[in-house]
């Protein structure tokens, strides 16, 4: 199979089917159980520019319902980490008369609330009505939109150029991807940055981090093809860190050309990724290989721990457990229940493979023996508040570069 890159134009070759999958954020009620959706899921590298990319797309109007239901403010580090991020650009970026930030994909406002309380001009772009008006409530000025060209022309028009657009954990989420690369071109100030942190392609390959693949993950960014995707759309790559948060991020800054001296680690990051091949369809293939490899392992295990009378439980319901459970043929037979802290998933089923979600209360009272932790990316957080857990004989089963107890 091939398609068109979303970014280039190129040709993207298939390298990963998943199958038959649903939507990952599709948590849903028992009696929509024959109304859900499904589609294949598979991705691919282009040829040209190295973007790896889904083979086929589920429609953003599907996938950003109105009571999209993740909450960015759910976890404690992920707070602090964007009130830290809020206070950089502050003082770094927001410097000059009457400065002004967008944020694409502003969620419930865990970012721009730290910008509102310190009274700097600000506008967050959010599709997805429920998280709009939690950011509202901060007192966060909210657009209820897709960012794209047509969006940027009209936030230039009515509030001037943006000194920084940011975007955490949606920019490799937007199949018109280039549109968006094109609009941000468009209402960036001279000396303004765009500046993005998205899970790393450089993670899923390396920790075998296959729950990363879903349907609301469009793009598997790396250095080299955000670097290609600046130059072709008029930009310029100035940085690229790495974080630790979902797991493995990279935070990207981008710019007008010449504008900044890239730092040594865009250098440094391309070097490493050539030497690891992460430009090449066969870092694909041997994703491909290990992810199969922990499908068998992980099913064995539950399988076993079931025939000895183990009780086996979920821990953390992200988009990323509907990958898994599905991917490896999990249901409720092996995993009864997952707890989740958001209130909008509880009662609620995995999409696909249907396993309840229930909250963090009920795991005290199953008192189970072994708790899958598909919220892996959140483990010091979570481990640290069910130490009782661990501490009464429970063992976590991670998946995580590899299938093991801890
Ligand atoms: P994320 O990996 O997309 O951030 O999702 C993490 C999920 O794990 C989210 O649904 C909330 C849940 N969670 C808990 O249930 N308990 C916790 O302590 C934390 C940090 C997250
Ligand atoms: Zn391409």
């Amino acid at each position: 199979m091939e398609s068109a890159c979303r970014i280039c134009g190129g040709v993207v070759k298939e390298s990963i089917d998943l199958g038959r999958q649903p939507r990952g954020n599709g948590f849903l009620l028992p009696q929509d159980i024959e109304n859900e959706f499904f589609f294949r899921l598979a991705i691919g590298m282009c040829d040209s520019c190295t973007m790896t990319q889904l083979m086929e797309d589920v429609p953003q109007e599907i996938r950003y319902h109105d009571a999209y239901p993740y909450h960015a403010s759910g976890s404690a580090v992920h707070r602090k980490h964007f009130e830290q991020n809020a206070r950089y650009f502050l003082e770094h970026e927001l410097t000059g008369p009457d400065p002004f930030i967008a944020e694409i994909g502003s969620n419930d406002g865990v970012m721009l609330a730290t910008i509102a309380k310190a009274g700097v001009r600000h506008l967050g772009i959010e599709p997805s009505a429920e998280v709009a008006e939690m950011s509202r409530a901060k007192g966060v000025r909210v657009l209820p939109e897709f960012f794209d060209e047509t969006t940027a022309a009209k936030i230039l028009d009515e509030h001037g150029p943006a000194d920084v657009v940011f975007g955490a954990n949606c920019i490799a989420h937007i199949a018109h991807l280039a549109s968006v690369v094109r609009g941000v071109e468009l209402l960036l100030a001279p000396n303004g940055v765009f500046v993005f942190e998205e899970p790393y392609f450089g993670t899923v390959v390396g920790k075998t981090a296959f729950d990363m693949i879903y349907d609301e993950h469009t793009f598997y960014l790396a250095v080299r093809s955000v670097q290609a995707m600046a130059e072709r759309y008029g930009l310029e790559l100035f940085d690229a860190e790495p974080l630790a948060l979902h797991g493995g991020t990279m935070r990207y800054t981008i710019g007008r050309p010449g504008m900044r001296t890239p730092a040594p680690a865009v250098a440094e990051f391309l070097a490493q990724e050539r030497e690891r091949g992460l430009g090449e369809h066969a870092a694909l293939q041997g994703l491909a290989a290990a992810m199969d490899k922990v499908r068998t392992d992980l099913k064995d295990l539950l399988v076993r721990l079931r025939a000895e009378g183990a009780k086996v439980v979920g821990y953390g319901a992200p988009a990323k457990a509907a990958t898994v459970t599905n991917y490896c043929d999990i249901g409720p037979d092996l995993i009864p229940f997952i707890i989740d802290s958001t209130p909008s998933k509880q009662g609620r089923l995995v999409a696909g493979s249907h396993i309840p979600v229930l909250a963090p209360e009920e795991f005290g009272k199953a008192d189970p023996d072994y708790a899958v932790l598909f919220a892996w990316n959140h483990a010091e957080e979570i481990m640290a508040n069910e130490k009782v857990f661990h501490a009464r004989g429970g063992r976590w089963i991670l998946y995580v570069p590899d299938v093991h107890i801890v």
